[in-house]
């Protein structure tokens, strides 16, 4: 009977009324939930807050509760002298999207449509839910500096194919897995990085190194039953064997990720560039977004990242970063933000579908692409407006003090 009460009370509401949104209002710090409910009983049914609250909070003398409420009652609250504020309660929102001030360039273009302006430094807005957590990404590379404190304890080694043991031999492994997923240069924060080694001090592999590399990453992957994806760290002439093998790897659910290579010319006629399985990708200026005159470009690049002066993890130094430039520093922006895209839940056969839609379209200057026949004008985006996440901030700015305590206290 209550019940049926209540339900009809509701229908009446949602009929008489707008359409009710989530509130935050608190009460002057000489004001009680019972004067509050003492002043509201005064209102017809109908018109009472009471049974619309869903939270209460008090500690010290704040108080304050939350709801859905439809507008003429906000409006009525807002007028009402025992209110100290009403905010729209945008918690989970507002907690969701995270900031990175002063970010390093490559960070900072996945997060913004428009190209950068001449010296101007620019944030990393991120999905602070969907940062790679429990998603394993594969550095098929010369090794990683596990212990590096960027990476948190994060980074796992997993096997070596070179005979020289763990630990990285010339610093490019650690520099692309910092890319991927260092907490300061890294685009997926939370990732797990598990260290494949394949090339040695001299910087040089096998072929069929590569392909024992990818069976172990495919099947550790099987093994630990997370979303993975692999980062190939090496750039050989055309190989069918090569092909094969991503073609192998991408069946059994594994997101594969190559640079384009470095030789300035078709990336069809590279491996794993050329593989249609594979995601391929291509470098840009930091500066001005044009296709950098190192990178590899055609049908086969499927979109672009930052690949020049690109800051990540030092393996030589743990106390300054380094600065490199190639096709192997922008693939793995792609590699984490395909991380993010596993943790985000997006299926795997899903990810390149959905990479190359959130990708930004037509940035690239044209001249640039002059002469690179059958190029696509995508560079890599993260989904994640600017915009966005500032105007999120900027209402998490005014919503002040109370708001800031209910994140602090009341975390659900
Ligand atoms: C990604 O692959 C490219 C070459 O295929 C390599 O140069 C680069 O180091 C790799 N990056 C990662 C994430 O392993
Ligand atoms: C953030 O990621 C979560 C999944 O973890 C998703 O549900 C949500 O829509 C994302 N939010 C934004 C603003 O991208
Ligand atoms: C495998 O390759 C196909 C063809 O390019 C692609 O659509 C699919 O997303 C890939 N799957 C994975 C797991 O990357």
């Amino acid at each position: 009977m209550m019940l049926l009460q209540f339900s009809l009370l509701f229908l009446l509401l949602q009929y008489c009324f707008g359409k009710s949104e989530p509130f935050l209002v608190s009460l002057n710090s000489d004001e009680t939930m019972e004067s509050f409910y003492a002043y509201d009983i005064k209102f017809p049914p109908t018109e009472r807050v009471r049974d619309l609250i869903t939270n209460t909070y008090s500690f010290g003398d704040f108080n304050a509760f939350s709801g859905n409420f439809p507008p003429e009652i906000v409006k009525r609250l807002e007028s009402c002298e025992l209110v100290a504020e009403i905010s729209r309660d945008v918690k989970f929102k507002g907690t969701v999207l995270k900031t990175q001030a002063n970010a390093p360039r490559h960070l900072a273009r996945v997060s913004r449509r428009a190209p950068f302006d001449f010296g101007q430094q620019y944030s990393y807005f991120y999905n602070s839910t969907a940062q790679g957590q429990d998603v394993n990404v594969y550095v098929i590379d010369s090794g990683v500096a596990t212990k590096h404190p960027q990476f948190g304890g994060r980074a796992k080694f997993g096997k070596d194919f070179t005979g020289e043991g763990s630990g990285d031999s010339t610093g490019h492994g650690s520099h692309v897995a910092g890319v991927i997923g260092s907490k300061k240069y890294g685009i997926a924060k939370k990732c797990n990085i598990i260290s494949i080694k394949v090339l040695n001090s001299a910087n040089a592999g096998e072929l069929s190194v590569v392909l024992a590399a990818l069976e172990y990453a495919a099947k550790h992957r099987k093994r630990t039953g997370k979303p993975g994806v692999a980062n190939l760290s090496i750039g050989e002439e055309f190989s069918g064997v090569i092909n094969r093998a991503i073609r192998m790897a991408n069946n059994t659910g594994l997101v594969v990720v190559a640079a384009a290579g470095n030789d300035g010319t078709d990336a069809c006629t590279k491996s794993p560039a050329s593989s249609r399985h594979a995601i391929t990708v291509g470098a840009i200026s930091d500066v001005d977004d044009r296709v950098a005159s190192f990178s590899n470009w055609g049908k086969c690049v499927d979109l672009f990242a930052i690949g020049t002066n690109v800051v990540s993890v030092n393996s030589n130094d743990f106390n300054s970063p380094q600065t490199l430039e190639g096709t192997s520093f922008s693939a793995p922006v792609v590699s984490g933000l395909v991380a993010n895209l596993l943790s985000e839940g997006v299926p795997p056969e899903k990810v390149k579908q959905v990479l190359l839609a959130r990708s930004t379209k037509g940035r690239i200057p044209s001249d640039s692409l002059a002469g690179k026949s059958g190029t696509r004008n995508r560079i890599a985006h993260n989904g994640v407006s600017g915009k966005e996440a500032e105007s999120q901030q900027g209402t998490q700015g005014s919503l002040r003090d109370p708001f800031s305590l209910f994140g602090l206290f009341y975390k659900t």
